[in-house]
């Protein structure tokens, strides 16, 4: 029976993506992704890095409170993990005064990014983003079919004007702003953000990604408690908390967004080391501290080894310093090759004008003293 059924089709294999079922929209998605990662490279190039200065990790490491709450985990990985994340969720209502209700637990920001998009765009829904930003919310907005308006960057900053007006004038559903900014580590104010959450057209949202606002100088983070029905922030326990790997993050919303996750979400998505690991990192306030003031003390040192080879460090809110390379993007581009070969690992814009500039992760000294001895010889081969 079945024999004479796959006889009748002998000329087509499933090899042939034509013959699978796909929905239309992901067999006309183009296979890319939105970052290629370290180890691939290192693949490529059949050594590792000797300095990993790229992803905006935080090399400083996680908590040791975190790591021994993660090592304690690991025995007992055989069972699902709490599928409410309640004890992450109590810990961060109270570290942030916000209540329970209004917090969604996820795997990263951005997996959060991907709910976010799925729940509010189908079919063409117009999405605004700043050409050049942070590549993985427009990577899930052509996933799920939205249709992606860009606004160019005024100088080296997201332009918050630009981002509602274009909301305004395309019927946007969301609008994505990154405060502080990856790529170029530029920020607003509190008041820029708010006087943008304020002239939201009524039926479109802010996602406001705060990847790393604990890096950012006072004045830059609404409150915690600023609860408004069109406002999603978005926070992770990838940067400054350096557990990029264990995949946690968070999303601050009114209380009916967060009751929304609950339909779209993967309820097991946030595994039982990560949930304990972030649990006990957010009780660590003192290893944070150590984290900042080191990152601080890193960013400083890569402005200087930048001024030195001839490059100029912009200002920056976040864990990287963003270096203006001093020509266009083939020239960064270059530098960024130059500085493979020369075994150091760093990232760059992908939008012209800020595709000038390279980008550089805060690290503890051994990694800077690599980038120091390599950083002016990788200048000179890439003029
Ligand atoms: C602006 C921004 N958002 C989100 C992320 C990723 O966060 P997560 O690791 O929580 O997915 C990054 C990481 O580089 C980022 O720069």
């Amino acid at each position: 029976m079945w024999a004479s059924r796959v006889r009748l089709k002998p000329k087509r294999t499933a090899t042939d993506l034509t013959v699978l079922p796909f929905t239309e929209l992901v067999a006309g998605l183009p296979a890319t992704v939105p970052f290629v990662g370290p180890e691939t490279q290192e693949r490529g190039r059949g050594a590792t890095f000797d300095a990993r200065l790229g992803a905006n990790e935080s090399a400083f490491g996680p908590s040791p409170q975190a790591v021994a709450a993660m090592t304690a985990a690991a025995a007992d990985v055989w069972q699902y993990a709490d599928p409410e994340n309640h004890d992450l969720k109590v810990a961060l209502s109270t570290s942030l005064s916000v209540p329970t209700e209004r917090l969604s637990i996820g795997e990263g920001i951005d997996g959060l990014l991907g709910l976010i998009v799925r729940m509010f765009c189908q079919d063409r829904t117009p999405v605004v983003a700043s050409a050049g930003s942070y590549p993985t919310f427009q990577y899930h907005v052509t996933g799920f079919g939205g249709r992606l308006v860009l606004v160019p960057y005024r100088g080296d900053y997201e332009d918050p004007e630009a981002l509602v007006s274009a909301a305004a004038d395309t019927g946007a559903a969301l609008i994505y702003i990154a405060n502080p900014d990856n790529p170029m580590g530029s920020w607003h104010s509190a008041e820029t953000v708010k006087a943008m959450v304020e002239a939201l057209p009524p039926t479109c949202l802010l996602c406001l990604d705060e990847a790393y606002c604990e890096f950012a100088p006072s004045g830059t983070l609404l409150p915690a408690d600023f609860d408004h029905p069109q406002l999603i922030r978005l926070r992770t326990f990838s940067k400054a908390h350096g557990m990029a790997g264990a995949r946690v993050g968070y999303a601050l919303t009114s209380a009916p967004i967060a009751t929304a996750f609950n339909k779209v979400r993967n309820h097991f998505g946030v595994n039982k080391v990560a949930q304990a690991g972030a649990t006990a990192a957010l009780a660590d306030t003192a290893h944070l501290s150590v984290v900042l003031s080191a990152t601080q003390t890193a960013k400083d040192r890569i402005g200087a080894i930048a001024e030195a080879a001839g490059l100029k460090p912009l200002p920056s809110a976040t864990n990287f310093v963003t270096i203006d390379a001093g020509g266009n993007g083939d020239r960064a581009r270059r530098l960024v090759g130059a500085l493979s070969e020369r075994g150091i690992f760093v990232r760059m814009p992908f939008v012209a004008p800020q595709d000038r500039c390279i980008r550089i992760t805060a690290a503890p000294d051994d990694a800077l003293d690599v980038l120091e001895e390599r950083l002016a010889d990788a200048v000179t081969a890439s003029q």
